[in-house]
């Protein structure tokens, strides 16, 4: 690949090299206008029934909804976001630790191979519970990532219980019903250089997340697209703000109640975006099924039990087309 004249990093490019172009029919072509009906939810007014409501419907209508005042310091969130900047600019990222052993994937544009063709995108990925041991395997480099990132996680940790919660709540489960079988599973970090020409490249291909609840944090720049009534709509980017959307364990849980939306995201040409999104799962050895208050002689189970750890746990996002959700 030409180094182009900005510099010698693979996206310095005037145009998008061939590889890295999808075919036609998988092309985000023309991008959708920033859809202003996604709800946003203010997590600064009382929580209450109507809170509730808001949740549900949105987990029903679009299975995502973005999250202001969500409690979550704008400073550990500045500092996270930094931190991963600095990760991605590193010249190597070796995933080999000075000490024992690591349990970390950075994954560079052409780790990810379909038919030849690249995401537009570098990422780093890794487990995160239980977080105190996880975290002695996380990068050495740079020197604050596992401080800063575990104190992150910590919190939209907390920020993720209470979500899950209020849907108990909406749904007619006892509160605390995923407390005891639910922990941040999987971190991915998304890192999506400014691209030449958006329309022919993707950042993530089309896919559900295998998690309950999954929390993006995704900056000031847009680029997430959710699939709604079979078209592309995309998710404007608020600062500070959490994208949160429903996994394909929660609309199992659920019965089909609460809806995983497939989603992707695109590129674009000004800015450099960054993406993080916590995946709050099962626990490994968690029977995902619907839960028994939901299921009724008229509403009868949607899907089969399956143990959370036989489920694909990285699933299309990753590059693998397995198709995980087992219906009955
Ligand atoms: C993901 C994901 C979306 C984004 O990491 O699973 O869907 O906007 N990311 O980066
Ligand atoms: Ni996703």
């Amino acid at each position: 690949m030409p180094a182009g004249i900005y510099g010698s990093s693979w996206y310095n490019v005037q145009e998008v090299p061939s590889n890295y172009a999808f075919p036609e029919e998988d092309r985000p072509g023309q991008l959708p206008p920033v859809c202003h009906t996604l709800p946003i939810i203010d997590f600064g007014k009382a929580i209450d029934a109507d809170l509730v409501n808001q949740i549900i419907k949105a987990s029903q209508e679009y299975g995502f909804f973005q999250v202001i005042n969500h409690g979550v310091s704008d400073d550990i969130i500045r500092d996270t976001a930094d931190i991963f900047k600095e990760f991605f600019e590193l010249p190597v990222k070796t995933s080999r630790n000075s000490r024992g052993r690591s349990n970390w994937a950075y994954a560079s544009s052409t780790s990810f191979n379909r038919d030849g063709i690249h995401l537009w995108r570098e990422n780093i990925k890794h487990p995160c519970h239980p977080l105190k041991e996880c975290m002695q395997q996380w990068p050495e480099n740079p020197a604050r990532y596992r401080e800063v990132v575990s104190t992150y996680l910590t919190e939209v940790r907390k920020f993720g219980n209470t979500i899950l919660n209020l849907i108990c709540k909406g749904i007619g489960l006892e509160v605390g019903y995923f407390d005891r079988f639910s922990e941040i599973g999987l971190l991915n970090v998304n890192s999506y250089p400014p691209c030449p020409d958006p329309s022919l490249t993707l950042g993530i291909l089309r896919h559900h997340d295998p998690s309950l609840i999954t929390i993006l944090y995704q900056g000031n720049v847009p680029g997430l697209q959710v699939m709604k009534d079979e078209k592309w709509i995309a998710v404007g980017a608020m600062p500070n703000a959490f994208v949160v959307n429903i996994g394909n364990q929660l609309e199992i849980f659920s019965n089909g109640l609460l809806k995983s939306a497939e989603h992707r995201a695109v590129t674009n040409s000004s800015e450099a975006r960054l993406s993080i999104a916590a995946l709050i799962s099962p626990s490994p050895d968690c029977i995902v099924e619907p839960a028994q208050a939901l299921v009724t002689e008229l509403n009868p189970a949607r899907y089969k039990p399956t143990m959370y750890k036989e489920f694909v746990h990285c699933s299309r996002a990753f590059g693998d087309d397995t198709e995980a959700m087992q219906r009955a």
